[in-house]
C-alpha cells in the first residue's frame, strides 16, 4: 500500500465516480475524458492496494476498501474546501486580527466608530491599546501595533501618516467663569489664570504649550493633571481653565463653558499611522477603507475627505 502517492484529483475523481454510479457520468460532469477517469482510478486503486469499486447492475459501487476511502476523501477533501474559504477570508482582510494604538483623546470617538465596524466584520478579531502620546508612541517605535492613531505623528521618516479626522482643541472653563460669555477674548485677557494642563507625554500638552509659547500671555499658575477625564472634572469643578478636544464636550454631561479665545478652536486632526516597512494587512486596510467610507456618515461634521487627507 502507498497511500501518501495518491493525489487529491484522483479523490476528486473516485468521489464523483461513487456519487454518480458510473464513470461516463463522472467525466462528463468532471469535464475529463472517460479514460482519463478510469486511468486516475486504477492508479487510485494501486495505491490502496484494494479494489475500491465493483459493478453491480451495471452501476458502481464502492467496495467496503472504497466506503471507508469515499469517507476519508469527504473528510480531506472538506477540511482543504475549508482551508480554502479560511484563505480567502484572510486575504480578503474579512478575517484576522487587528491591533491599534491610539491615543487618549481618539477614545472619545473611536469606540463608536469600532462598535460598528465590529458589526460589519464580525470575523475580525479588533485589539485596542489607548495611552498618551508618549506611550503611543513608545508602542510604535516597538511597532507593537498595526495601526496606530495620532493628532502628532512620530517625527520619523519611516513613518506613513494620514489624517482623517479633524480633532480642533478648544479652551474650556467653569461655566460661571468671568471670562465665560464674552463674544471675544484676546489671549492676553488669560493672564493670571489659572491653567490646568496635561501631563509630560500628552499630544493635547504639547500643542497647549506650542500656543502658549506664541502668546504674550503671563500664565503663571498651571497645575498638573495627568488625563482629559480628571482636566474635565476639574474645570466643571471650578478648578481653573484647561484645553481639551472638543470631542470630550460630546461624552461628558457636566456644564463647562467654552471660551471664544482668538486663534480657537487651535486646528488639529488624527492621523493614522503606520510603519513605511510595515505595510498594512489585508484586515489593516479593509479598516483603513471602512473609516473612508463610513466617517463622512459618521462623523459627518469631523471627517476629512481624502483630498483634505
Ligand atoms: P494625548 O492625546 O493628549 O492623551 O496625548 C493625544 C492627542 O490628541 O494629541
Amino acid at each position: 500500500m502507498a497511500l501518501k502517492h495518491l493525489t487529491l484529483r484522483q479523490l476528486e475523481v473516485f468521489q464523483e465516480v461513487v456519487r454518480q454510479g458510473s464513470v461516463s457520468a463522472a467525466a462528463r460532469h468532471l469535464h475529463l475524458t472517460q479514460p482519463t477517469v478510469s486511468i486516475q482510478l486504477r492508479k487510485l486503486a494501486e495505491s490502496a492496494g484494494a479494489p475500491l469499486l465493483e459493478s453491480r447492475d451495471g452501476r458502481f459501487q464502492a467496495t467496503e476498501a472504497g466506503q471507508a476511502l469515499y469517507l476519508a476523501a469527504g473528510d480531506m477533501l472538506g477540511r482543504l474546501q475549508a482551508l480554502g474559504d479560511e484563505l480567502q477570508h484572510l486575504q480578503a482582510g474579512t478575517r484576522g486580527q487587528l491591533s491599534l494604538g491610539l491615543v487618549t483623546t481618539a477614545n472619545y470617538v473611536l469606540p463608536k466608530i469600532l462598535g460598528a465596524f465590529a458589526r460589519a466584520y464580525p470575523d475580525v478579531e479588533l485589539s485596542l491599546t489607548a495611552g498618551n502620546r508618549g506611550q503611543i508612541l513608545e508602542r510604535f517605535r516597538r511597532q507593537a501595533d498595526d495601526l496606530y492613531i495620532f493628532s502628532h505623528p512620530p517625527e520619523v521618516a519611516e513613518v506613513v501618516a494620514t489624517p482623517f479626522l479633524r480633532n480642533p482643541l478648544v479652551m474650556i472653563a467653569p461655566p460661571d467663569h468671568p471670562l465665560a460669555g464674552q463674544s471675544v477674548l484676546e489671549p492676553a485677557a488669560l493672564t493670571g489664570q489659572r491653567l490646568l494642563v496635561r501631563e509630560p507625554g500628552s499630544g493635547t500638552g504639547m500643542a497647549l504649550r506650542a500656543w502658549l509659547e506664541q502668546q504674550p500671555v503671563g500664565l503663571t499658575q498651571t497645575l498638573q493633571v495627568a488625563s482629559n477625564e480628571g482636566i474635565y472634572s476639574s474645570v466643571a469643578g471650578g478648578l481653573g481653565l484647561a484645553v481639551v478636544s472638543e470631542h470630550i464636550l460630546r461624552s461628558r454631561k457636566e456644564p463647562v463653558a467654552v471660551l471664544p479665545v482668538r486663534g480657537f478652536p487651535l486646528a488639529g486632526s488624527w492621523y493614522l499611522v503606520h510603519h513605511k516597512r510595515r505595510p498594512l494587512s489585508p484586515v489593516g486596510q479593509v479598516f483603513y477603507r471602512y473609516l473612508r467610507e463610513q466617517l463622512p456618515v459618521l462623523e459627518p461634521d469631523y471627517a476629512l475627505s481624502p483630498q483634505e487627507g
